[in-house]
């Protein structure tokens, strides 16, 4: 399948089936997280998915940050990005912010992800808010470390995917 299928196939997804993620699949998307680039190749990154039934609901509830994300009591996971401390190179590391990519670098990780699970039939959605501080026991946050993102996940409810709303190329893009 070349890429721009799998983008397009992959979508938001707001609502899962009772039906709990195979171990195989959620390493794979560990594995998928694993080979995303960075800067310097530093890995500024640990990711931890949630599963078990005793957790996941509170883990859920850190994603309905103002009662937003309904859907999300359907998730069969949650998958916390962490971002951990980048080292980069000697030549560039006292010129820049130590952490100047890991945006570059965790949200290429995120995407990758999702793409991953779509490819696996497993559905995902991106959570932009989230209570750090609840999550933060839970995934044994360090004092170096700052919880980036969140993705809910499980088998989708509907098999329909939704036509792409996006911004035509030519508002976006040019070749000088
Ligand atoms: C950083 C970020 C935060 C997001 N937060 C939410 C969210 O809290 N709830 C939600 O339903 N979708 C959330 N989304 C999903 C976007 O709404 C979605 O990606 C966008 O509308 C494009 O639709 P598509 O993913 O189906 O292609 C988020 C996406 C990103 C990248």
């Amino acid at each position: 399948m070349d890429f721009i299928a799998i983008a397009k196939k992959r979508y938001s997804v707001r609502g899962f089936l009772d039906k709990p993620i195979e171990k195989e699949k959620l390493d794979k998307l560990a594995i998928a997280a694993s080979l995303t680039p960075s800067a310097c190749n530093s890995q500024p990154w640990r990711i931890v998915i949630i599963q078990n039934k005793e957790l996941l609901p509170t883990v859920i509830e850190c994603g309905r940050f103002l009662g937003s994300n309904q859907f999300l009591k359907t998730a069969q996971a949650v998958l916390i990005v962490i971002e951990t401390k980048a080292i980069l190179n000697e030549r560039i590391k006292d010129k820049v912010d130590s952490q100047r990519f890991v945006a570059q670098d965790l949200g290429a990780l995120i995407y990758g992800v999702c793409l991953e699970a779509s490819t696996l039939g497993i559905g995902s959605c991106i959570i932009g808010m989230f209570n750090e501080k609840i999550l933060a026991p839970i995934v044994k946050l360090k004092d170096s470390e700052k919880i980036f993102g969140y993705i809910g996940l499980g088998y989708p409810l509907s098999n329909d995917i939704p036509n792409k709303i996006r911004k035509p190329l030519k508002d976006i893009y040019e070749i000088i």
